[in-house]
């Protein structure tokens, strides 16, 4: 495991340990850091944002924006790249795919404030990530950037918001991470019990099985 050239694909700590049954892609997920340098091609991208494309939003307001830089053209990927954090950097710099996600935080349609602006670009992004798993891809969502170079460096306007940037590649070898990454790499997954987080009727109360009422419908 530690032979320095293991794919991360095959890593089992990574699967999703799954309290009830989820579907494929959900549980196949997770955030690397050691990415291929083979390019993901632009019909690839676009399928990722035909997916996002499709995602609901607050008045189907769509008020979602990727601003993306492949290793294609260095320089521009560079750009991306250092709009990262120190950390962030170290490994993402070699994703051949970066992108910034961008929300516009009013409806376009009246120029109201939009609460709901984070929660569907996430959404988005939700649908980017089933689909780029589905795909063979891997996804690893970054909050550590400088959001007013990444606004300055690549031309975001005022009234929207830069939100995350995203390493998006196939896997890579563990061996080319360093030392304390790779650990990271290795470590299990862990997730919170569904019944700290999902409450019957009233905050706090747990949602405990209950066999007498079987949903007969769905699969
Ligand atoms: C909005 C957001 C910001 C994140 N920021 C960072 C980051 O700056 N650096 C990093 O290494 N991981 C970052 N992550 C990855 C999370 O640490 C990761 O999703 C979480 O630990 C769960 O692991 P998993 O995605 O492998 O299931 C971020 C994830 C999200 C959704």
């Amino acid at each position: 495991m530690t032979d320095g050239f293991t794919r991360i694909e095959a890593l089992p700590a990574k699967a999703a340990r799954a309290e009830y049954q989820i579907e494929d892609v959900l549980g196949r997920r997770w955030s690397p850091r050691a990415f291929s340098a083979r390019p993901v091609g632009q019909e690839k991208l676009l399928r990722l944002f035909e997916a996002a494309r499709w995602a609901p939003s607050s008045g189907n307001d769509q008020l979602w924006s990727f601003v993306v830089a492949t290793a294609k053209n260095p320089v521009e990927h560079e750009r991306l790249a250092s709009c990262l954090n120190e950390r962030n950097r170290r490994w993402a710099g070699r994703a051949p795919v970066l992108m910034l996600s961008v929300a516009r935080m009013r409806f376009a349609r009246n120029g109201r404030e939009n609460r709901h602006a984070f929660h569907d670009l996430g959404l988005a992004v939700g649908n980017m990530l089933a689909q780029a798993t589905a795909m063979g891809l891997y996804v690893h969502q970054m909050a550590g950037f400088d959001r007013d170079a990444a606004r300055r460096k690549l031309g975001i306007p005022e009234e929207h918001e830069p939100v995350a940037a995203i390493a998006i590649g196939y896997p890579g070898d563990l061996g080319d991470l360093p030392d304390d990454l790779r650990k990271r790499e290795l470590a299990p997954r862990e997730r919170k019990p569904v019944a700290e987080f999902a409450f019957s009727e009233r905050w706090g109360r747990t949602m405990l099985q209950d066999d007498a009422d079987h949903d007969s419908g769905g699969r």
